[in-house]
Parts: C-alpha cells; sequence; structure tokens
C-alpha cells in the first residue's frame, strides 16, 4: 500500500483520507477477528459459543453484554495484546504510509487501546466520545496519526470537523473522573456546533486515517448492533520537542496532560 500525491493532498488539508485495505492487510484483521472469536470460545461457556462465527460476533456480543460485561472489558484489555494485532498494526504497509504521511523513517506504536466497542445501549453510561482530538490522551508527535478500522462496514464511523486539525492542539480542562480516583480526564473548552461535523461511512476493505489533531467525536447514529472498532496509533519518534516532553507517555500511562503541555490545560 502506497499513498498517491492526490491521497497525501486530501489528507493534508481535510486531516481525515478513507483509504481501501490491501489483501495483505485484509487478512491480518480477518485474523484478529478469528482471534476474537477464539477468545470468547475459550473464556465463555461453550453452550453459549456453539454456534459463534465472525457473521454473528455483533449478535453474540448484544447477549453476552447483559450476561458477563466482565468477559467483553477482558476482551479490550487482552486483545491488544493478540499476536495477530501486533502483526496488523506493525506490517510493513502500515508503516510504509505513515512514513510518507508524518514524513519520518522513525514510526512508533501506541502499544494501548486498540479495540472499540460501542454498544448503544450504554450511551448514557459516559461511554460516548465528546469532540476531541486524539492527541492529549496519546500525547506522541503533533503529527501522529490513528488508523480506524471497522470489524464490520458501517455508515457510523466518527463524526468530524474537516481541516480541524489545521488549528492546531485546543485547550483543554483536565479533572479527575471522581473524587476518589486519581485518575485524570479531559475535555476540549472550545464548544463545537453540530452542523460544523460531517458523517463518513466506512466498508470491511477500507480504513480511515485520522490527524491526532482532528476534532471528532463518537457519531449520535443509533445503530441496534454494536460497533466495533480497531484503533491503530502511531507518531513520530523524531520530533525532538516531543521527545523532550517525556516521551512516548499519555493520560492512558497516568501522564497528565498538563504535566508536558501546561499551556493547553486551564
Ligand atoms: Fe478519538
Amino acid at each position: 500500500m502506497k499513498l498517491s500525491k492526490k491521497q497525501i493532498n486530501k489528507y493534508k488539508s481535510l486531516g481525515i483520507l478513507k483509504v481501501r485495505l490491501s489483501k495483505n492487510i485484509l487478512l491480518k484483521k480477518k485474523k484478529f477477528i478469528d482471534d476474537s472469536i477464539r477468545f470468547f470460545k475459550y473464556f465463555d461457556k461453550i453452550t453459549h459459543t456453539k454456534k459463534l462465527k465472525s457473521h454473528n460476533f455483533q449478535d453474540y456480543l448484544i447477549k453476552l453484554r447483559k450476561r458477563d460485561r466482565n468477559l467483553i472489558s477482558k476482551y479490550y484489555k487482552v486483545s491488544r495484546r493478540f499476536a495477530s494485532l501486533k502483526s496488523l498494526i506493525a506490517s510493513e504497509d502500515l508503516v510504509k504510509i505513515n512514513k510518507q504521511l508524518m514524513k519520518t523513517n522513525l514510526v512508533s506504536i501506541c502499544h494501548f487501546i486498540a479495540v472499540r466497542i460501542d454498544f448503544y445501549e450504554e450511551r448514557e453510561k459516559g461511554y460516548i466520545t465528546k469532540a476531541h482530538q486524539d492527541f492529549p490522551y496519546i500525547q506522541g508527535s503533533l503529527n501522529g496519526i490513528t488508523f480506524w478500522m471497522p470489524y464490520y462496514s458501517t455508515s457510523c464511523a466518527p463524526d468530524y470537523i474537516a481541516g480541524s486539525h489545521k488549528s492546531g492542539l485546543k485547550i483543554y480542562k483536565e479533572f479527575s473522573i471522581n473524587k476518589n480516583s486519581g485518575i485524570k480526564t479531559l475535555e476540549m473548552i472550545k464548544s463545537t456546533r453540530n452542523e460544523d461535523f460531517s458523517s463518513i461511512s466506512c466498508k470491511f476493505n477500507e480504513m480511515l486515517i485520522f490527524s491526532t489533531l482532528l476534532i471528532h467525536k463518537t457519531s449520535n447514529k443509533k445503530e441496534i448492533k454494536p460497533r466495533l472498532s480497531l484503533q491503530l496509533r502511531y507518531d513520530d519518534i523524531s520530533q525532538r520537542d516531543m521527545f523532550n516532553k517525556n516521551y512516548p507517555e499519555g493520560l492512558y500511562l497516568g501522564d497528565t496532560f498538563k504535566k508536558n503541555f501546561k499551556q493547553y490545560v486551564r
């Protein structure tokens, strides 16, 4: 997979690009989904998984959520260590695209948060992501990139504001999730208007490439089946100013945004 000049220019101007997956990447993605099914077949009771296959995986998860939500949480954590995920995320095809877009020879791969499962029934519980940029959570490099790949074709990929990456990093409010927890979360201070967001679809054989500075949010469209997606994140190690800011750390590793990016926190 190699991007054309036209594709690179489109990414630069919009901060987002949809591309077709190569056969090799598609195969690796299928292997990851197969491993996911294998995981549930191994840890769930056989009576529930006898007929479990890739085509009914979403229906299975709807039922499992009611029965054993913990197993799904465990999958979130364990799946990021699947050998098949590592093989997909580090594949030469994907690394090449990163080299092209970040103009670097030193590409790094973020090793936390790879899978997202969005159950419509859990929308009220705060699992939905509001308008944000990925950078403050990852704190890799400002030219960093996220590849967004759905497990199944969807018309509800994240909504985004085209070109919003161009105005750089926004100001955030950083606060504890609850009084007893030291875990911090962030909220973008700049308010966004719904009409500025565009929606986009993504087929099984496609992926979306996002700039780490693109403002985006979970689509509000209602879908009965859970949305499953992979978020593969890459950064440019050669960005010296980021390297000097204790790179690579991030909110997920307990490093607050304020610690290294004070001027962006209010
Ligand atoms: Fe995001």
